[in-house]
């Protein structure tokens, strides 16, 4: 039970350090001594606590993060068996309804959202690379390299109207698009406190659809804004969806047209399965503030782990932790985080043109992250038969070799958030990282990131997805 006892340490000494009040102001790892700077005197003794406890939990701002889970998981710690309790009623339907492969009209499974209140305490390895350090390993190679006999050069968002005409030998069966005027029909609006901590009040679908926080623009794709009021007093109105397909393996295609960006932004696409992290956490497409490279994460329970042979685009993140044990608790929820070098697949550069496709694949090999912008979207993905094994070395590979990809993850369901602030952006204020050339707290002229999201909604405008659609794809074979 070594993990339960680090958590509630961890949890301790995370309350420790939330009652000395410098937790606002975390920054990253390696920001501890630019911090200083910042600390007036008579701060000093709580910051010696601070700096004291942070030398034993580096990932502190992680650990604020989960702290739901950790309260939640220390009602069992003295248990004999690592049974998670769940704090609110199981989900009624567990058991996802089998999706013929030929339904031309697919139904959702049923599945309560509420009840993942407990299992998204969680959120995304902030393990940090400065973009000045050397690549990890030899599993940079350039993106270039990967060969395709399919690439599309002129995809638009708009993909349904122009399926070629073309047959592949896919492999994977289309069961779901989520879309145009449907597109929401097939998410649950989750509206309880951020468990990220974030400055934002996450709102029910009447008042997203009231207040026009969501949306279906004239190129059909769907939008997710945050509220732009210029001054507010508390937390500022967002979305977070939930979808209500529960699946285990699958591939799953997103295609956005725009993304969130700006400081205190902190947005992702991602993925979660029941009693994180149990059924594991994948983070697809997930940032803060103006990063400008994607990072790619898995967490799951203790006994996942990477061999060094990953065969990727990316390089692998670096922590006070192994970076090839994906186990949260013990890591400090670092997890296996993989960041790509390729600058459209996050943030400005992401916007500038047009997003393009995120395709995630979880099957009998592990799980591979995908990313194409907007020119290089295989034609094989326009025509809704995917061909993964033409599109060349994914950005993130987490091969099944040392994590059996059905063991620590199971019944995941999509994700969008979109939060401000909270325990990576606000974490991170004072801090610059991944290709970042100034921190938050320069750029904007704020000391603190909540200060800065209450008196300034105009700069919010860029803060929303745009998307054109989510598919899923099943397989008789790959699973
Ligand atoms: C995908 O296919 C597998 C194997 O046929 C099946 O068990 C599972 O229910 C399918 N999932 C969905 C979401 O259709
Ligand atoms: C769909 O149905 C047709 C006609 O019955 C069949 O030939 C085809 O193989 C089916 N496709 C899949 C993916 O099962």
């Amino acid at each position: 039970m070594v993990h339960s006892t680090t958590a509630l340490t961890l949890f301790t000494a995370a309350a420790l350090l939330s009652s000395t009040g410098v937790t606002a102001h975390l920054p990253g790892r390696d920001g501890l001594a630019a911090r200083h700077a910042h600390v007036p005197a008579h701060k000093k003794a709580a910051s010696a606590v601070a700096d004291a406890a942070r030398s034993l939990i580096p990932d502190l701002e992680k650990i604020r993060r989960g702290a739901d889970d950790i309260l939640a998981r220390s009602s069992v710690a003295s248990g004999s068996k690592q049974k998670t309790k769940r704090r609110v009623k199981k989900r009624k339907n567990t058991c996802v309804p089998q999706v013929g492969f030929n339904v031309t009209n697919p139904t959702s499974p049923g599945s309560s959202s509420s009840a993942w209140a407990t299992s998204t305490a969680t959120a995304t390895a902030t393990a940090t690379q400065s973009d000045s350090q050397s690549k990890i390993g030899n599993e940079h190679i350039a993106t270039g390299s990967a060969t395709s006999t399919a690439w599309s050069s002129a995809s638009s968002a708009a993909q349904s109207s122009s399926v070629p005409n073309q047959q592949y030998n896919s492999l994977w069966n289309l069961e779901e698009t989520w879309s145009g005027n449907s597109f929401f029909d097939h998410w649950d609006f989750w509206n309880h406190n951020d468990p990220t901590h974030g400055v934002v009040n996450y709102v029910d679908a009447g008042t997203a659809w009231n207040e026009g926080l969501v949306s279906i623009n004239d190129k059909g794709n769907a939008i997710m804004k945050v509220d732009t009021t210029q001054w507010i007093s508390g937390n500022r109105k967002s979305v977070r969806l939930h979808g209500k397909l529960v699946f285990t393996g699958g591939l799953v295609l997103m295609d956005a047209v725009h993304m969130p960006v700006g400081c205190a932004t902190w947005p992702a696409w991602w993925q979660n399965g029941p009693n994180w992290p149990i059924g594991g956490e994948i983070d697809i497409l997930e940032g803060v503030n103006n990063f400008k490279i994607n990072q790619v994460s898995v967490h799951t329970d203790n006994g996942c782990t990477m061999p060094d042979n990953q065969k990727h685009t990316g390089y692998l993140t670096t922590g006070n932790f192994d970076n090839r044990n994906c186990a949260s608790y013990a890591t400090s929820n670092q997890g296996c985080g993989v960041r790509d070098a390729d600058q459209t697949a996050y943030g400005d550069g992401f916007n500038n043109i047009g997003g393009g496709v995120y395709a995630m694949k979880w099957d009998k090999y592990g799980i591979n992250v995908w990313w194409f912008n907007r020119n290089n979207i295989p034609a094989d993905i326009t025509a809704e038969q995917p061909m993964p094994d033409q599109w060349g070395l994914p950005m993130a590979n987490f091969p099944s070799t040392q994590c059996d990809p059905y063991k620590y993850f199971y019944d995941n369901i999509n994700i969008f958030t979109s939060t401000l602030c909270g325990d990576w952006a606000g974490g991170i204020w004072n801090y610059a990282d991944a290709g970042e050339t100034e921190t938050c707290a320069q750029k904007t002229g704020y000391a603190s990131c909540e200060d800065y999201v209450r008196n300034n909604g105009d700069k919010f405008q860029n803060a929303y997805w745009e998307v054109a659609y989510v598919k899923y794809f099943n397989s008789t074979t790959e699973l």
